[in-house]
């Protein structure tokens, strides 16, 4: 099978697409054939070298929606089901930008009834992202939250499913994002200065860091996105960075939220897999909104 691979760090044309064995299903696992894959900021990470792995052949590749192929009995999965899930492919020699991937079963959920697999493969990731990110922030109903990068993946998601709990959402975003945002179920909009200390908890998803824990109030919580790189807690705010985690159940929920209307699927471009460096490129170029997804 083809699948999409770097060899040795670099930009867009780094990412090659190798011909490789298609991986085997062991034990709890499953493989799905690949109908539409997301490409994401940590496929770039990964590209050029950020999380490591010199001299290996590195996978890309987290977010895929498909068909079982084969595994996954056990757990109820059967041959030609059609799925989402996360392949959490961190430093791995295969990614889900490939026409087969195996995932744990237990990171696997039914696909939604409403969208194809182009937009499907839009939501694992992001949408598991920002619910864990939620999870860690803990607000209330009526409680107050700033979506840093609300017009991105992990933003807009964060600003649907906050808005969606009766959380009240300000969205920051570029000038040119707010109709969107506020589309997505933002309350309000901060495309300039922001009250310090005027939020109950911030999801910093455009990663400001120490500008943006500023805007939480004294005693409430801050949410990052990037590991290890949160910024130093102050004045009695709760710091802490999202570390996805592929969750079938969870995912299955978000499933079920994107076919009642909640989550909205965005796809910007697609590309065939050939057309991997494209893609690549494309996203390099930035302005990107809603995913490029490969078809392999
Ligand atoms: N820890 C985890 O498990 C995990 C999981 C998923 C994602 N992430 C990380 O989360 C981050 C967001 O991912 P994503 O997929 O949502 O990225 P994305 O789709 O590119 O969204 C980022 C958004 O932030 C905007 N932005 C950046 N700086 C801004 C600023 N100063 N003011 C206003 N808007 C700004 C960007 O606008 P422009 O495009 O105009 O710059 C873009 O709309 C990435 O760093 C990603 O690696 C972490």
């Amino acid at each position: 099978m083809r699948a999409a691979v770097v060899t040795s760090f670099g930009g867009p044309e780094a990412v090659r697409v190798d011909e490789v064995e298609v991986p085997e299903p062991g034990a709890g696992q499953v493989r799905i054939k690949v109908a539409a894959t997301a490409l994401n900021p940590v496929d770039v990470g990964l590209r050029e070298g950020v999380f490591g792995g010199e001299g290996q052949t590195v996978g890309l590749g987290w977010d895929v929606a498909g068909t079982v192929d084969a595994g996954g009995a056990a757990a109820g999965w059967g041959a030609g089901d059609e799925v989402v899930a996360l392949h959490h492919c961190m430093v791995k020699p295969l990614g889900a930008h490939a026409e087969y991937v195996v995932v744990p079963a237990d990171a696997v959920a039914r696909a939604p009834r409403t969208a194809d697999a182009v937009h499907a493969a839009t939501l694992p990731l992001n949408a598991l992202t920002a619910a864990q990110a939620l999870d860690l922030l803990a607000l209330p109903a009526g409680g107050s939250l700033l979506v840093t990068g609300a017009a991105g993946a992990v933003g807009g998601y964060a600003v649907q499913l906050a808005a969606h709990r009766g959380i009240t959402v300000t969205a920051l975003a570029r000038e040119d994002d707010e109709e969107l945002v506020r589309s997505l179920g933002a309350a309000h909009f901060a495309g300039g200065r922001v009250e310090a200390g005027g939020f109950d908890a911030v999801l910093d998803a455009a990663v400001l860091g120490g500008r943006a824990l500023a805007w939480v109030r004294d005693g409430g919580a801050y949410a990052g996105v990037i590991p290890g790189a949160e910024p130093a807690p102050e004045r009695g705010v709760r710091v802490a960075a999202v570390e996805v985690v592929a969750d079938g159940a969870r995912l299955a929920e978000l499933v079920r939220l994107a076919d009642e209307g909640v989550l909205t699927l965005r796809v910007a471009e697609t590309y065939p897999l050939a057309d991997v460096v494209k893609a690549h490129a494309r996203l390099a170029e930035g302005g990107v909104r809603g995913r490029l997804v490969l078809v392999p």
